[in-house]
């Protein structure tokens, strides 16, 4: 069942999101929330890093995990890429797995991935899973502040709700509490970017930069840990 605050929406490239009544905010763009996954996250951020790096494994920190689109889109391609995944999504309010459902995003990944997703949901909460022989999932139940981590990463995923309707998830508190995971050269990518952000990232220690935005934005942030 829909919870009434939550409610299911088509997006301009067909596919779909979540719309958080409360919260006033669309869980992805409504100009595409396949599109600005695959660009913001997976191509801006793994990819990114994967040139850079060459390496053949790697650990992503996803703040605000949700529908676990940018998971799904992610492990697709590692798997497709024989690239190792060990991914951690932080989520206050994880949704149920009748939701997840009707996202549609099976269409997105291939059936093992799915099936193995949905199957551990919300079961995998806390633990670590995989997902196939090269995806590893973890959904930490837990608000941002009282996250805490024994690895590092080297790609984080920064998808928290827009500033103007959650800033305390774009204070410079909040940004430490979740970069302070990240391994020197890891790269942070968002969907968003504003003068407060750049400030906070370089006061962080990152060197910022200012990247082609996915379909409807101008420009977004990505910022490489020093
Ligand atoms: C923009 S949505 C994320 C969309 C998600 N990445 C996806 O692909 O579906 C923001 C997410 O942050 C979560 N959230 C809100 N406050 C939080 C907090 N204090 N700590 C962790 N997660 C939080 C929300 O529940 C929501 O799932």
């Amino acid at each position: 069942m829909e919870s009434p605050e939550l409610r299911i929406v088509e997006t301009a490239d067909g596919s779909k999101t979540i719309w958080n009544e409360a919260v006033g905010e669309h869980y992805h763009s409504k100009h595409g929330a396949f599109q600005e996954s695959e660009h913001v996250f997976l191509k801006s951020g793994l990819q990114f890093w994967q040139e850079r790096t060459g390496a053949t494994a790697v650990n992503i920190l996803e703040v605000g995990f949700g529908t676990g689109l940018n998971f799904l889109l992610t492990a697709e391609y590692c798997t497709s890429a024989n690239l190792n995944l060990n991914y951690c999504g932080i989520e206050a309010y994880p949704l149920n797995h009748d939701l997840i459902c009707q996202t549609g995003y099976d269409k997105y990944v291939n059936e093992e991935l799915w099936k193995n997703f949905l199957n551990k949901y919300p079961l995998v909460l806390n633990e670590e899973q995989d997902c196939n022989t090269h995806c590893k999932l973890k959904i930490a139940h837990t608000r941002l502040d009282n996250f805490s981590a024994d690895i590092l990463f080297d790609v984080l995923y920064f998808d928290a709700f827009a500033a103007v309707h959650q800033p305390e998830m774009w204070s410079d508190q909040a940004l430490e509490s979740c970069c302070r995971f990240l391994k020197p050269g890891g790269v942070f990518v968002t969907y968003a970017i504003t003068g407060n952000l750049k400030r906070s990232m370089k006061a962080l220690g990152f060197v910022i930069e200012k990247a082609k935005g996915a379909p409807g934005k101008r420009e977004m942030l990505r910022a490489i840990k020093l």
